[in-house]
């Protein structure tokens, strides 16, 4: 969906009006004729309640209720745009308008704007590139306008709607790349297109194969490789714009299918790892916005990509492995890849020196058991990196919570043979996951982000669609605007 917001709203030019409203506060900018919808229909904003009526300007006028102000959650303003999104696509509205009550806990006017416009954004999306039956609604695109608080001006409307446009714009690539299926989504086509959303962003981007990784001696990503027919690919994406101070590296995990290799996964939902790249497209993401919206800081986005398959090439547990940084890893069970991949990574991230370093990676079920999929689990050796995520986390509502990386889980990955093992069980799996990476690491200013619960929703819910979620890419933009 389309996305502006407008300090008024043409309400002759709507096809169809939305008005969300909490329980206490019916009093709202708009005209007294919608006003009188709203008393004649004695609605009084409780949640789920809705009602639709044909008025004239506009044609539609549909009022959700959100529930007492006090208590609105972030997921309940989701799930009430959400519908109100996907109604219109039902509809096929061509032109909507939303009004939203500014009164989210803990959010001000500006950073309800921002979450408010994001979530409409992506209300209507569906991936459906493989349904052959083309559905008519495909051919609508929807466009939204959003009654802005009173309270911002002009300018700032205009700057907040264009953030708002460029998230959108990256969120739609992440969740794509995400949901693009895993036959197609290979480490080949996940480089090109990095290359393809690079070009059109003006972005440098280098693709290396598997020649330069073995010259490089990337001993982690060639060991989960070897399963594969498929040749992997390291990627690294350059933003550098003149007037930079900061230079941020971020780093994604690519594995564009994850069975588990010869330590195989059980079937059931298997095929939900082909999610297990949506940290590479996080960053890929993140640099198509970035580059919309000509942020002044350096970002290169890196990332590492193959299949993690069983075959008789396949790593097995019990293989000493060593990595680019010369480190030694027994293997103990091949489903712990992505710390495989991600330690050549961050070892070659570390080497350019870099303010901040942040990954982002599918990384473990630990993480799904710990939190859900309500907030990315927070590693972090800098406390001051850790509160500017938590408070952009706080802000776009996508949410992190911060976990220990304390060395005493280190003994859970001690190895009588090699540097350290690269599976500590179960107990900590995050954690120990963590610490895996913190290895590999040489920048006092590093996060890891476990993205497992939040890149992909397993079912569609009344929040947002089934499939990749765009995690990553709201949190990361806001926190480089915050630099
Ligand atoms: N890609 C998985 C983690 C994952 C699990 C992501 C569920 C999304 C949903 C990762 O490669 C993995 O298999 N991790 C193992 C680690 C274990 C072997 C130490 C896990 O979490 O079970
Ligand atoms: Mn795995
Ligand atoms: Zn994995």
């Amino acid at each position: 969906m389309h996305v502006d917001i407008s300090r008024d709203l043409k309400f002759s030019k709507l096809d169809h009006l939305f008005v969300l409203l909490a329980e206490g506060k019916l009093d709202v900018n708009v005209p007294e004729a919608v006003k009188k919808v709203i008393r004649d229909a004695r609605f009084d904003g409780r949640p789920d309640e809705s009602i639709t009526v044909l008025a004239g300007e506009p044609r539609k006028i549909t009022l959700i209720g959100l529930g007492k102000a006090e208590s609105l959650s972030l997921r309940g303003v989701r799930a009430a745009l959400t519908s109100a999104g996907r109604t219109a696509k039902k509809q096929r509205d061509k032109a909507i308008g939303v009004v939203f009550p500014y009164a989210l806990p803990k959010l001000d006017d500006e950073q309800t704007t921002v979450v408010v416009a994001d979530v409409l954004a992506q209300s209507d999306y569906k991936y459906d590139s493989y349904i052959t039956v083309r559905k008519e609604q495909k051919r609508f695109p929807i466009d939204a306008t959003l009654l802005a608080p009173a309270s911002l001006d002009a300018k700032r409307v205009r700057q907040l709607a264009e953030t708002a446009r460029a998230v959108a714009a990256g969120v739609t690539t992440v969740r794509d790349l995400g949901n693009t299926p895993c036959n197609v989504m290979t480490p080949e086509r996940l480089a090109e297109r990095a290359q393809e959303v690079a070009k059109l962003a003006g972005v440098k981007c280098t693709v290396y194969g598997k020649r330069e990784i073995e010259r490089m001696k990337m001993g982690g990503l060639l060991a989960v490789n070897r399963g594969s027919v498929l040749e992997p690919r390291f990627v690294v994406m350059e933003y550098a714009p003149r007037r930079a101070k900061k230079h941020v590296v971020l780093v994604g995990k690519g594995i564009t299918f994850d069975s588990g290799g010869i330590s195989i996964k059980p079937a059931e939902k298997m095929e939900e790892m082909k999610f297990d790249m949506c940290g590479a497209a996080a960053v890929i993401g993140v640099v198509e916005a970035a580059a919309r919206l000509e942020l002044p800081v350096k970002i290169t986005a890196i990332f590492a990509a193959t299949e993690n398959l069983p075959s008789g090439s396949a790593y097995k547990p019990g293989e000493i492995i060593t990595m680019m940084s010369g480190k030694t890893v027994e293997i103990v069970n091949t489903d712990a890849e992505g710390r495989m991949i991600l330690g050549d990574a961050l070892h070659y991230a570390s080497n350019l020196g870099p303010d901040h370093l942040i990954d982002y990676a599918t990384l473990t079920g630990a993480c799904v058991v710990a939190l859900a999929s309500d907030a990315a689990g927070l590693f972090t050796n800098d406390d001051e990196l850790a509160r500017k995520l938590i408070d952009a986390g706080e802000r776009t509502g996508e949410r992190v919570w911060r976990m220990p990386l304390w060395d005493d889980y280190k003994d859970l990955i001690r190895s009588e043979w090699a540097d350290m093992k690269n599976s500590g069980g179960r107990w900590g799996g995050a954690i120990t996951a963590a610490l895996f990476l913190k290895e590999f690491v040489d920048c006092p200013s590093w996060a890891h982000l476990d993205i497992a619960g939040t890149a992909y929703a397993e079912n569609e819910s009344p929040r947002e669609a089934k499939g990749a979620t765009g995690a990553g890419v709201r949190i990361t933009i806001d926190f480089l605007q915050s630099l």
